[in-house]
């Protein structure tokens, strides 16, 4: 079945979306390796990592569906930011806007009754549910801990541990 070109056009830009993601979280990961937090920055480096694998998954998935891929350039991302807290809630704020962005992919797959396009979004809302619980866990806890030092370093070590999405849905796919 031929890709629709509205959605083929949508999928594309998703491509973008998502290494615009990976970038995003590569300036987060650089902004915490300039700071004692090398637990956050690693946690940020495996983020990106993950984005950049989502946007391998969906330009595969174009291809597959024998599609043209049109890749655009990537937007400069923030590289500033005030303290951890504000780290997390811009990565929070990231991951809503792509919730978003698959959400509004996904209806226009449901209107023009491509169901394994439905398939391929439907893996990713479940990500993305994941993403957000994640990362609005660690912010919760970033909250509770204030300035305390002790508390934040705790945070921190926890925070290198951290498997992506991906990761830990394919080490439970392999059990
Ligand atoms: Fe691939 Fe977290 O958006």
């Amino acid at each position: 079945m031929t890709l629709n070109p509205k959605l083929a056009k949508l999928l594309n830009e998703q491509i973008n979306n998502e290494m615009s993601s990976s970038y995003v979280y590569l300036a987060m990961s650089a902004w915490f390796e300039q700071t004692p937090y090398s637990g956050f920055a690693q946690w940020m480096f495996n983020q990106s990592r993950e984005e950049t694998m989502h946007a391998l998954k969906f330009y595969q998935y174009v291809v597959d569906r024998d599609a043209a891929v049109v890749l655009q350039p990537i937007a400069k991302p923030k590289a500033d930011f005030k303290s951890p807290i504000d780290v997390f809630e811009h990565s929070l704020k990231q991951e809503q806007k792509v919730t978003q962005q698959i959400n509004d992919l996904f209806e226009v797959a449901e209107q023009v009754k491509d169901h394994a396009s439905k398939n391929l979004l439907l893996w990713f809302l479940n990500e993305q549910m994941e993403e957000e619980k994640s990362v609005k866990d660690m912010l919760d806890r970033l909250k509770l801990a204030g300035n305390d030092p002790a508390s934040l370093l705790v945070l921190d070590r926890e925070a290198a541990q951290r498997k992506g999405a991906t990761e830990s849905q394919e080490a439970d796919a392999s059990h």
